[in-house]
């Protein structure tokens, strides 16, 4: 017995109709999509009818969304495990009124959001510069949380960007900042440290170098830099002058923080102005997201229809396709944001999840993936749900051509998955190309197509701040909703632990200083051979 029960038995009861059958209803579509603002969420091809929606509602009803929705934002300790409020919401609604533990916290953010609009002003009408001129570049040092949202979010917004050219560096593989750092001006480089902790061994590594790579050429490095972290006795061990130091609270996850200071990249780019913009789509979604009704509300619908395909059919994976090549780190993005939060093997009190938890996110930008894993994705053997992105519009006028031909692949892409080719038709297809007898039967089964296969389609008019602000907040409420249901505590990270402790020990193992007694006799080979690989 489980929460999903009544699900499967009525995904058990209807698993042989195909999803087109259900287009025989005429109205499908307009009743198995759902609308905000500018979006359009369409869950049509899928195989949610409405005993099943009437089920998930109920799910999410049952299961306490509109009350932990309420906790989260009223600044309750949701993230049990980390006794901390989650609260990311915040730094993008200067209006909001929020306390944690009973201090009133809006006073601060809207303080450091007005510093860091002034240092982003500063640095882009060329006022703060460096040794040697005004600052041209911009490195972000960051890993997690501290880099993929700035960098899918600059990358997004890059038709906005006007400012400095922002580069982000992650890997603690020296060839990132090495080959980052190779073209650019020391002395017209602005180095910005991201870390909420200022302890994450890859940041702080790459920190370390990229103030001697600056202290070879200009005579003040640490006044090139800034820092961004909750940890201030740190970054003024660094060296940060506090003036360029933006600080923001242990209530903001991570992977829920491109709304903090942790987004100062993309403010340098794109200016205050479409930053706020990007806020200002968040905070709508936020809105909707606590009005709409369960059957309206956009991030519940998607939410609902992951736990369809994961929990109650079983597919294990979901791709992300989104078909605007600036959101080309969105699934790595999402990676991080759905997997590190809904990744989790225990219930919110600790005992063992009696069903999946979330599932594994991948994707590309479609028509790049098209000519990649589409493959597998209509003819291979396990079903794969997947969500399409796309903008009716594209940011070019002079190309919109091109946009049109895109728009097209996605849609085809989707009409593919649901119809498929029947035997009869790729047989039929083939006739007519002269092929016959057993030839023909042979080659028609390798141009089948099962179809009946899953996706759903996210639609928008054009990729701006503002819808990119709501497509990332819907997708934070989604996972919140998706960790509610499945009765886990999204806001943690526990597992990613384990390596950061055994990486550190390992570290003496490899240069010697140590034999690895205690170790595994692989990772001990492996140590014992990469020693005498570099001698
Ligand atoms: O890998 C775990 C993690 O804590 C992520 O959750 C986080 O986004 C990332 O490391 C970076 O952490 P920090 O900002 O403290 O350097």
């Amino acid at each position: 017995m489980n929460r999903f029960d009544d699900l499967l038995s009525h995904a058990a009861a209807t698993k042989d109709r195909q999803i087109r059958e259900l287009f025989e209803n005429d109205n499908r579509a307009a009743e198995f999509s759902a609308e905000f603002g500018e979006f359009l969420f369409d869950y049509s091809k899928t195989s949610i009818d409405e005993t099943a929606r009437d089920l998930l509602v109920a799910l999410a009803e049952r299961c306490g969304v509109a009350e932990k929705r309420a906790a989260m934002f009223s600044g309750a300790k949701i993230n049990e495990t980390e006794n901390r409020a989650v609260l990311h919401t915040a730094w993008r609604n200067m209006a909001a009124e929020v306390s944690v533990d009973g201090r009133d916290v809006m006073p601060e953010v809207r303080a450091t959001l007005g510093r860091m609009q002034t240092f982003a002003e500063e640095v882009r009408a060329g006022r703060f510069t460096g040794q040697g001129g005004a600052i041209t570049d911009v490195v972000n040092i960051g890993i997690g949380g501290s880099d993929l949202g700035p960098a899918m979010a600059t990358l997004a917004l890059s038709s906005f960007a006007d400012g400095p050219r922002c580069h982000f560096v992650s890997n603690v593989d020296g060839a990132h900042i090495h080959d980052t750092l190779k073209g650019l001006n020391p002395e017209t480089t602005l180095v910005i440290v991201a870390s909420k902790t200022f302890t994450t061994i890859e940041t702080m590594t790459n920190a370390e170098t990229a103030r001697k790579w600056m202290a070879a050429k200009v005579a003040n490095p640490a006044a090139q830099f800034a820092a961004i972290s909750s940890a201030v006795d740190k970054t003024a061990a660094f060296g940060i002058d506090p003036s360029r130091v933006f600080g923001f609270e242990d209530w903001v996850g991570g992977r829920y923080s491109v709304w903090s200071p942790i987004g100062l990249s993309l403010m340098l780019a794109v200016g205050p102005g479409y930053f706020a913009e990007f806020h200002a789509g968040a905070a709508a979604m936020d809105r909707h997201f606590r009005e709409a009704p369960f059957a309206e509300n956009l991030p519940v619908l998607l939410a609902l229809v992951g736990i369809w395909h994961n929990q109650v059919l079983g597919h294990a994976t979901r791709a992300v396709l989104p078909y605007e090549q600036r959101l080309a780190r969105l699934p790595a993005y999402l990676q991080q944001l759905e997997m590190e939060s809904n990744g989790k093997r225990v219930s919110m009190d600790g005992a063992d999840l009696p069903y999946n938890s979330g599932p594994v996110v991948w994707g590309e930008p479609g028509t790049n993936g098209q000519h990649a894993f589409y493959q597998l994705i209509h003819q291979g053997t396990r079903v794969i749900p997947c969500e399409f992105l796309v903008a009716a519009t594209g940011r070019e006028p002079d190309l919109e051509h091109q946009h049109l031909l895109l728009v097209a692949n996605c849609l085809a892409q989707s009409e593919a998955l649901l119809r498929g080719r029947s035997l009869a038709e790729a047989t039929e297809i083939l006739r007519k190309k002269g092929l016959t007898g057993a030839e023909l039967e042979r080659q028609a089964r390798h141009r089948v197509f099962p179809g009946n296969r899953p996706s759903t389609t996210l639609l928008f008019n054009k990729l701006t701040p503002f819808t990119l602000g709501g497509i990332i907040a819907l997708y934070e409420h989604r996972v919140f909703v998706e960790g509610v249901i499945l009765g886990i505590n999204s806001f943690d990270q526990w597992g990613v632990e384990l390596g950061k402790e055994l990486a550190l020990a390992l570290a003496p193992v490899l240069d010697g200083r140590s034999d690895g007694a205690g170790k595994d006799g692989s990772t001990r080979a492996l140590a014992a051979r990469i020693r005498a690989l570099r001698g």
